[in-house]
């Protein structure tokens, strides 16, 4: 949704109000964002430029998280630069590069590879630009000041509990469920240069240890190390392609069935789907389908829960982030220092990172209704039809 439309949509509420009105495409809109470098609304800006700087637009949650940080800035009169970069280091280096020649006054980024922009950093340091870690923690350089993002680590505990309900292990209030298996699982992990994945994975394997420990869980390939479990750049095709891998090492013949796959991220559950419904899986879980989990709240991936073929997946209400980026944005602008509520856990090899960190949700088919539809993030006709409005 581009700031004009945001604007005569929610023209006079609050800015929390419009942040968070800014859906229904929660993470929905199909428009090309790249030349958003207007000031919203048509008023005039006084608060100076800021460079947003995005990873790629092949997921929608980027698209929203970039356009919800765009309108919060304009509508607080600011002029924004809103860019991605499919994905491209180097890209993203040079639009941040072109951002500093540009004249911002602040910068907003979500890095593709957290160790890769010291340099734009240093630049943007000597220039008194001030800096914000947008969900993905800046490695290796002492130019950040502040980083909003959500619990990461228990990102990872919920996605691995959502696996454990899945297979009845569990029960969603967290009671002991009723099967007590043992059962075949297999693991992926995200980008090893997103730093948030080693977070996940960690949350993850923590929770699942003591079920590995006492045989109620095996992991038949073998594979649990984030060096043999990780996906680069999160892309569902390589996913896909290490799911089919696995069924014909280790799961052809009888030789083992598979029960359950700890995905990190919608975009590759819906690439482990494929493999496992090609190999003949399902289609459903109610067929035979693995239980499979998921992140951020996907459009396809919904749909895919309410139709019982994808398990779960976690919610992460990029508006809410998108606020708080705002907002410490606005204060970093202003000279203050923004509210952190943790000052503790990230570290980025350099310094501790003042953070505000939000909560998630984990998202089963039963409770798509009352905190996706309800809140607004996804319509009903959305969730039906598995596409964003
Ligand atoms: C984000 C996740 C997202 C992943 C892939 C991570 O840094 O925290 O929400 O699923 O990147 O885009």
């Amino acid at each position: 949704m581009k700031a004009k439309k945001f604007f005569a949509a929610a023209a006079g509420a609050a800015m929390a109000f419009t942040l968070a009105a800014c859906s229904g495409g929660g993470a929905g809109s199909t428009e090309d964002p790249t030349d958003g470098s207007t000031a919203g609304g048509g008023e005039v800006s006084e608060g100076g430029l800021v460079g947003v700087a995005m990873p790629t637009q092949t997921s929608e949650r980027w698209i929203a998280d970039g356009e919800a940080v765009e309108s919060g800035l304009t509508d607080l009169g600011y002029e924004v630069d809103l860019q991605f970069a499919n994905d491209d280091i180097a890209t993203q280096s040079q639009q941040i590069d072109q951002m500093i020649t540009n004249g911002v006054e602040a910068l907003v980024i979500a890095a593709i590879d957290g160790t890769a922009i010291a340099p734009q950093l240093e630049a943007a340091a000597a220039s008194g630009i001030p800096v914000v870690s947008y969900d993905r923690l800046i490695l290796d350089s002492p130019n950040v000041d502040f980083y909003v993002t959500f619990d990461n680590y228990n990102v990872g505990v919920q996605q691995a509990t959502s696996l454990l309900v899945g297979l009845g292990l569990l029960n969603q209030d967290g009671s002991e469920g009723e099967a007590t298996g043992p059962f075949n699982i297999e693991l992926f992990a995200g980008s090893l240069d997103d730093n948030n994945a080693h977070f996940f994975y960690a949350g993850a394997m923590d929770t699942l240890e003591p079920y590995m420990t006492d045989g109620t869980l095996t992991v038949p390939s073998g594979q649990t190390d984030i060096e043999q479990t990780n996906i680069l750049r999160w892309q569902q095709e390589t996913a896909q392609k290490r799911m089919e891998d696995l069924l014909t090492s280790t799961y052809t013949g009888g030789d083992a069935e598979l029960h359950g796959v700890l995905s990190p991220y919608d975009g590759l559950s819906r690439g482990i789907i494929t493999a496992l419904q090609n190999a003949g899986y399902g289609p459903s879980i109610d067929e035979g389908l693995p239980i499979v989990t998921g992140q951020d709240a996907e459009i396809a991936s919904v749909k895919l829960i309410a139709d019982g073929v994808q398990f779960s997946t976690i919610f992460k209400d990029t508006r809410k982030l998108a606020d708080q980026a705002v907002v410490a944005t606005d204060s970093l602008l202003k000279g203050e220092e923004p509210e952190a509520n943790d000052t503790e856990t990230y570290d980025n090899n350099v310094k501790v990172v003042p953070s505000f960190l939000l909560e998630s949700d984990i998202i089963y088919e039963d409770n798509i209704e009352s905190l996706l539809v309800d809140s607004g993030y996804w319509t009903a006709d959305e969730i039906a039809s598995g596409v964003a409005e």
